[in-house]
């Protein structure tokens, strides 16, 4: 593994050239971020004209720094990065988070490239440039200037885009959406995606990948390696610029070529890569993936309380190309005993508006049991006889019980204020829960859609090594 990957997630210590003594300055809140968050490494504030900020003793070069220096973030204006690399490649930094703007996305390609070529003299690596940080939860690291209380959990989110990587950091904070990293990549001079997944195909605390993609610099080498971190866990992508106004747009914004859009299209679900087509997909993807175990059989069963939101997930699902079949006949008997007799037992099975909020959970909890159902995607539609927040409550203590779902189960919570409120309680828990229909079953259709590419893609890894 690359010691200077590794520095970017999990440095001993970290020195902030540019650390600013006044609030609202990009230097200050990195520093801000840095202690606040919890990082217990060194930290180094640097700024030739102060003493301390932030009560942390202060240094005027890296090179004065009396100990070792892992990371070194950079925000100061784009004329002095070369000199701070530098003077930090010097003391054997091993990666530079270059966060100032200033380079190839406003034309200036050779000062990016003396940068890259002077730290890689000193074998460091730099991030960015053009960058908003770094952010790593099981370090305790958030050297960046979003949002500071990032929730820990197991998406690493790799974003090309700043101030749209920002804004969705703090929407992962309201939505309770778990991230193990954030990675801010900006013009992608140096580090580039491949290497990230390569760490966050090893990382145990990662489970999937979401990457904001406007484009690649090595095409070749991104599809090989997501095909093999593919094998080890999903990978999602958002890709921007998939019209042609779309692709200008990229180049003015960090400088990538976005590439021919059926190109991408076809290398990507070779390499076996979940496309999302914008950003709610993204996460709701991201967050199912991460969140339940993988399917344990083809079968399929959607329970609903209501006949049209059934209808509604059966076309998204065979969208997706997931076909609904008739449930194990021992599951309808079992469910036909907990409905009205005018309750239809097809799948998806209509426990009818009238079912209680019991067993409504106990419709779940038999298909969820049944050794021949896979998977299994609950669709609830508030009533005046039911109460979704009863409904939350009784499914997690008695999931709570046998200790945790074996295999997946997604709900689409329909319905007034109270179905948003067990939403957030079900997706607290760790059980995806989507307030439309369409979404829960589009969550669920991508682990099937993942467990297919991967195998084609394992499938095909296989025939090389055979050949
Ligand atoms: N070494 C150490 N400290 C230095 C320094 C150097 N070579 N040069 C300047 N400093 C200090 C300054 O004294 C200042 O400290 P102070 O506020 O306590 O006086 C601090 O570092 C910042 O320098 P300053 O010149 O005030 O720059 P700035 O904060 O206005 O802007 C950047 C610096 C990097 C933020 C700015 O140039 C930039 O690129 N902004 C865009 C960043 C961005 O959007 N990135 C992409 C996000 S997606």
């Amino acid at each position: 593994m690359d010691p200077s990957i590794s520095a970017l997630f999990s440095p001993k210590s970290i020195a902030v050239v540019g650390a600013s003594r006044t609030p609202g300055k990009i230097g200050y809140e990195i520093m801000a971020n840095i202690l606040g968050y919890g990082y217990g490494g060194r930290l180094y504030p640097v700024n030739p004209t102060a003493s301390e900020i932030l009560g942390v003793k202060c240094y005027p070069k890296v090179s004065s720094i009396p100990g070792e220096v892992d990371m070194v973030v950079v925000s100061v204006p784009s004329k002095s990065v070369v000199e701070v690399i530098e003077d930090a490649g010097k003391v054997g930094a091993k990666v530079a988070l270059v966060i100032s703007s200033g380079f190839k996305e406003v034309g200036n390609a050779s000062l990016e490239e003396e940068v890259v070529r002077k730290a890689r003299s000193y074998g460091m690596r730099v991030l960015g440039p053009n960058i908003f940080g770094v952010v790593y939860t099981p370090s305790r690291l958030n050297a960046s200037f979003g949002p500071r209380n990032v929730i820990p959990g197991g998406i690493a989110f790799i974003t090309q885009s700043g101030a749209l990587g920002i804004a969705l950091m703090g929407m992962t904070i309201v939505e309770k959406i778990g991230v193990s990293s954030i990675v801010s990549v900006g013009n992608k001079a140096d580090i580039e995606d491949a290497d990230l997944l390569e760490y966050l195909a090893e990382d145990p605390n990662t489970k999937v990948i979401l990457i904001y993609l406007e484009g690649v610099n090595d095409g070749r080498r991104f599809i090989k390696v997501a095909s093999e971190v593919v094998t080890k866990k999903p990978i999602v992508v958002i890709k921007a610029g998939r019209t042609e106004v779309g692709a200008k747009a990229v180049a003015s914004h960090t400088g990538s070529l976005a590439g021919n859009v059926i190109v991408y299209k076809v290398a990507f679900s070779q390499a076996g890569i979940l496309q999302a087509n914008d950003v709610e997909e993204a996460f709701d993807i991201s967050r199912t993936l991460a969140n339940i175990p993988p399917p344990t059989s083809e079968r399929l069963v959607v329970v609903t309380n209501g006949g049209g939101a059934g209808v509604l997930v059966t076309d998204t699902l065979a969208e997706h190309g997931i076909s609904l079949t008739t449930p194990p006949p021992p599951l309808a008997e079992q469910i036909r005993k907990l409905v009205p007799p005018f309750a239809s037992l097809a799948n998806p099975i209509d426990v009818t508006g009238m079912i209680s909020n019991e067993n409504y959970v106990n419709s779940l909890l038999l298909a969820l049991n049944d050794p021949e159902v896979g998977a299994v995607l609950g669709v609830y539609c508030q009533t005046a006889v039911t109460d979704p927040t009863m409904i939350a409550g009784i499914l997690i203590s008695k999931i709570r019980e046998v200790g945790g779902l074996s295999k997946p189960l997604a709900l689409a919570f329909i319905g007034g204020e109270e179905t948003y409120m067990a939403i957030r309680r079900l997706n607290d828990f760790g059980i995806p829960t989507f307030p439309t229909p369409e979404r829960a079953a589009a969550a669920i259709a991508s682990m099937y859609s993942y467990m297919r590419m991967r195998n084609n893609v394992m499938l095909r890894l296989k025939e090389v090594l055979n050949a």
